[in-house]
């Protein structure tokens, strides 16, 4: 950041553009007044995670607060402490320019309550109590730790939203009804207790996604008078899941039995982060979750059943047209997937913000451009 940025006024402390009404909240609450000491700067392309420690580097740490990247505050629920990057990373700040667009999205204006879902820095809670006020939020965190530095760094910063400590997919019945329901952890499901504790007319906004893919993509859902949740899927993000709704990773080999049958195909369905192509085929392939992995100029796409010891392996090679495929199990996971792909050009290649999702007594209902046209596996 130049010194003429710092200068400007509006633009103090962050080094992202945001506008609208959460700007001025942004301006008066930086990133950096909810960060602990030690924490690390993400890539989101290269998945690296590098330790950034405010007592070693008071620059660098201010640097990477005001920058619009996530920065990774704990891993492996707590258990891993010191500088090395842990396996799994559980508590977050999310990006900055993510956090204002959800805000943005959220719609939440004074005079409404809201509940938000994984408290984690406190950041965002604080925002939206600056705006709102503290007796209009509540918010929950499911770890203990989390919760209470987000408390103490909420309190430093002089406010004051109700923080509980606990499994957010039961919501808070004793702050409800909410206007407004925001997650900032992704999930695979939205709790019932969240339809319940909803105002008719009100917005739930979530990272939602199939367990196909790590990757989430946010859904904005308004209530109608009969408790039917529906709406447009917006764009893509990534966040950590909620811990009840985690994935535990399938083990290769070892699960899987080594009796594939060989064959090729010429389909290149377009796999990757942020892709429409794998939240479409989540939502045409149940129980089924991928893997990808680059090997020199090969691509390896492992596909894998959640309920058997379905698998199947694809790969593809830059200048080879036709792909070599090994497929196991009670499940042709790869004849199934080229079925997704040709149903998905069949259908002009739509991008995720074509498709939305209902909820109902029933269940989740992904449909693509208006509710009446499901999207069943
Ligand atoms: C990306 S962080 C949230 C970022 C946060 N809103 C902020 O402003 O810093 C996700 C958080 O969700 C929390 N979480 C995961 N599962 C949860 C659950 N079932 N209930 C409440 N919080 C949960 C994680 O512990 C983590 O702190």
């Amino acid at each position: 950041m130049t010194a003429t940025d710092q200068d400007r006024p509006g633009t103090t402390g962050r080094s992202f553009p945001v506008s609208g009404p959460w700007a001025a909240a942004m301006d008066a609450l930086p990133r950096a007044l909810f960060l602990p000491d030690l924490m690390w700067a993400h890539d989101m392309f290269t998945g690296a995670s590098e330790p950034v420690d405010r007592r070693a580097d008071p620059d660098a740490w201010g640097e990477a607060a005001a920058a619009d990247i996530p920065l990774v505050t704990q891993w492996d629920d707590g258990r891993n402490s010191d500088a090395q990057a842990g396996t799994v990373p559980t508590s977050s700040a999310s990006m900055p320019s993510i956090v204002a667009g959800m805000l943005e999205d959220l719609d939440a204006s004074p005079g409404m309550r809201v509940l938000e879902i994984g408290t984690g820095t406190g950041w965002n809670a604080g925002l939206l109590a600056h705006r709102l006020g503290d007796n209009a939020v509540t918010t929950i965190e499911v770890d203990p730790a989390v919760a209470e530095a987000a408390r103490e760094h909420l309190a430093a910063a002089g406010l004051h939203p109700t923080v509980i400590t606990g499994d957010g997919s039961a919501g808070h019945p004793a702050g409800a009804p909410y206007d407004r329901i925001i997650a900032t952890c992704g999930m695979r499901h939205i709790p019932h207790a969240w339809i319940e504790q909803l105002q008719p007319g009100g917005v739930i906004l979530a990272p939602w996604g199939t367990h196909f893919e790590n990757g989430d993509a946010l859904v904005r859902l308004t209530a109608a008078q009969d408790g039917t949740l529906a709406g447009p899927f917006l764009r893509p993000v990534e966040f950590m899941k909620m811990r009840s709704q985690r994935l535990t990773p399938p083990q290769h080999p070892v699960d899987f039995p080594g009796d594939a049958s060989v064959s090729t195909t010429a389909a290149r369905p377009p796999f990757g982060p942020w892709k429409a192509f794998p939240f479409v085929a989540g939502l045409r392939l149940a129980g089924l979750t991928h893997v990808t992995d680059r090997r020199g100029d090969e691509r390896v796409v492992w596909l894998y059943g959640l309920a058997d010891k379905s698998w199947a392996a694809v790969v593809f090679q830059d200048e080879v047209e036709r792909s070599t495929v090994w497929q196991s199990g009670p499940r042709r996971l790869w004849d199934e997937m080229e079925a997704a792909h040709d149903w998905w050009q069949a259908a002009g290649r739509p991008g995720i913000d074509r498709f939305g999702l209902t909820v109902d007594r029933d269940g989740q209902h992904p449909w693509l451009n208006s509710p009446d046209n499901r999207v069943e596996p």
